[in-house]
C-alpha cells in the first residue's frame, strides 16, 4: 500500500501524464499512469508537478528587519551594510528566531523548501548563529536550511572576525563565506579569498562568497577564487555570489575569465531583484543593469542559480519568497526570452540551485526524496508567467502547505464565466 499516488502530472522536462508514487517520505516510482492501492491520491488535471524552489542565496539573520531601525534612503550596498551594523546591537535572539520562522512559514506556502542563507559572524555574541543554527533545528522537519559564515565587516578589516568565523563552523555553520571588495585594498580582498579557502579546504567545507558585488570594471576577486578553487582541488565545491561587476568588465577580459570559471567548477548565484536595485546607483545614463553575464556564464557550462538574497530588509524592501518571481526578474534582466532559456531560468531557482546546495535526495526521480510542488501552470515557463499558485505543497510525501486556485469571475456577455490566465491553445 503506498501512502501517496500522484497521477496525470505534467514534469518540468516535459513529459505528461506522470504518476509518482510515494512511501516512507521517498518516492518509489514515476511511470505513466501507474495503478496501485494507495492511502491517498491527487489527480494532478495535467498540471506542473515541480521538486521545490530552492534559493540559493539569502541573509536570514536580516530578513524582515525593514524599516529598523530606519529606511535604506540611498538605496545603496553600501548604506545598507551600516545600516545593519547599527542594528546589531539592537538584536535579540527571540526576534531573529521569531522573524526567521516568519519567513520560512512564507517559503513553505510559496514552496520553496530549501534555502542557503548567510549568517554574519561579525558579532562578538554569535547572536545571529545562535538564532539560525536554532532555527534550523526546529525547521529541519519542513525546509533545509544551510548556513554560510558571513564575515560581513570583511574578513581582515574586522580583526577579530577570522577567530569568530572558525567559532562559528565549530558551531555547526555549513559553509565558508566571504566578502573580498569590502575589504580595505583589493590585496586585501585576494588574500581574505586565499585565506579563507585554504580554511575550506582544511575543513572539507564548500565555500560561498559574496564577489566582486559593485559596478567597478577592475573587482577581480572571481578570478582568485577561480584560481585558489583549483589550487586547493575545490572543484565543483566553490560560488561566487553576485558578481556584478563582470557585467561592466572589458569584454576581452572576460572572454578570459568565462573558462577560468567553468575550467575550475565555480558556480555562480546571481540575486537579480538585488542586483537591478542596488547596482549603478551612481550613474547617470545611461544606467546599466548590473546584473553578472548569466547566458554567457550558462554557454560556457557554469552552473548559475538565481537567489532572493533579501526579503524587507536593510537592502530591498521588497520581496515574498517567491523564487519565481526571482526567475522572472533574471529572466527579463538577462534578456533570456528563448525557449531553452526561460527554461535555464526555471532551472535557476530549482535544480541548479539544488546542485550548488549539494542538496541530496532532490528530484522527482526514483528513491528521491518525496518533495514537490503542484503548480497553477501547465510548464515551467507558464509558472514564471503567472508566478503560478502552489496548489500543493509536499515534504517527504507529507502535504505541508496549499492554496486556493488563482481564477477570477467574468461577467462578459458572451464569454466564458472565470479564467485563470492560462493559455489553453498550445
Ligand atoms: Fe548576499
Amino acid at each position: 500500500m503506498l501512502d501517496l499516488l500522484i497521477h496525470n502530472a505534467t514534469l518540468p522536462d516535459g513529459r505528461t501524464n506522470m504518476s509518482v508514487a510515494v512511501q516512507n517520505g521517498r518516492i518509489t516510482d514515476v511511470a505513466p499512469g501507474l495503478q496501485a492501492p494507495t492511502l491517498e491520491a491527487v489527480d494532478a488535471k495535467g498540471l506542473l508537478l515541480s521538486p521545490p524552489f530552492v534559493d540559493a542565496h539569502f541573509h536570514m539573520d536580516a530578513t524582515l528587519s525593514y524599516g529598523l531601525p530606519r529606511v535604506n534612503a540611498s538605496g545603496t550596498l553600501l548604506e545598507g551594510i551600516a545600516l545593519w551594523g547599527e542594528l546589531k546591537p539592537q538584536l535579540t535572539q527571540e526576534a531573529l528566531v521569531e522573524r526567521a520562522l516568519a519567513y520560512c512559514d512564507w517559503a513553505v506556502a510559496k514552496g520553496l523548501l530549501a534555502i542557503r542563507s548567510h549568517v554574519d559572524i561579525c558579532d562578538p555574541r554569535l547572536l545571529a548563529v545562535e538564532a539560525l543554527l536554532e532555527v534550523k533545528r526546529r525547521v529541519a522537519p519542513y525546509l533545509d536550511l544551510q548556513l554560510v559564515a558571513f564575515p560581513q565587516d570583511g574578513v581582515l578589516r574586522d580583526p577579530q572576525a577570522m577567530d569568530k568565523l572558525q567559532r562559528a563552523l565549530a558551531m555547526g555553520v555549513d559553509v565558508v563565506g566571504g566578502i573580498p571588495h569590502f575589504e580595505r585594498t583589493s590585496e586585501q580582498g585576494a588574500l581574505s579569498v586565499k585565506l579563507l579557502c585554504e580554511l575550506a579546504a582544511a575543513q572539507g567545507k564548500l565555500v560561498d562568497m559574496h564577489c566582486d558585488e559593485s559596478d567597478d570594471p577592475l573587482s577581480r576577486h572571481i578570478e582568485t577564487l577561480a584560481f585558489e578553487t583549483q589550487r586547493l582541488g575545490l572543484n565543483g565545491r566553490v560560488t561566487g555570489s553576485h558578481c556584478t561587476s563582470m557585467h561592466s568588465m572589458d569584454n576581452y577580459y572576460v572572454s578570459k575569465l568565462l573558462p577560468l570559471i567553468a575550467e575550475a567548477g565555480v558556480s555562480i548565484i546571481s540575486n537579480p531583484l538585488i542586483n537591478i536595485t542596488l547596482q549603478a546607483r551612481h550613474d547617470s545614463y545611461p544606467k546599466r543593469r548590473g546584473m553578472t553575464r548569466v547566458p554567457e556564464l550558462l554557454a560556457h557550462g557554469v552552473t548559475v542559480a538565481f537567489g532572493h538574497d533579501c526579503v524587507m530588509d536593510p537592502w530591498y524592501s521588497l520581496g515574498s519568497a517567491d523564487m519565481l518571481e526571482v526567475a522572472s526578474m533574471g529572466l527579463h534582466v538577462a534578456q533570456m526570452t528563448s525557449q531553452a532559456a526561460m527554461r535555464q531560468c526555471f532551472e535557476a531557482v530549482t535544480t541548479s540551485a539544488a546542485k550548488i546546495l549539494h542538496l541530496e535526495g532532490y528530484g522527482i526521480e526514483k528513491g528521491c526524496n518525496a518533495d514537490f510542488v503542484l503548480l497553477q501552470a501547465q510548464d515551467p515557463i507558464e509558472a514564471i508567467r503567472l508566478r503560478a499558485t502552489r496548489l500543493q505543497v509536499f515534504r517527504r510525501g507529507k502535504r505541508v502547505a496549499q492554496s486556493p486556485a488563482a481564477t477570477a469571475a467574468l461577467n462578459l456577455p458572451g464569454r466564458p464565466q472565470t479564467t485563470s490566465l492560462m493559455h489553453s491553445g498550445r
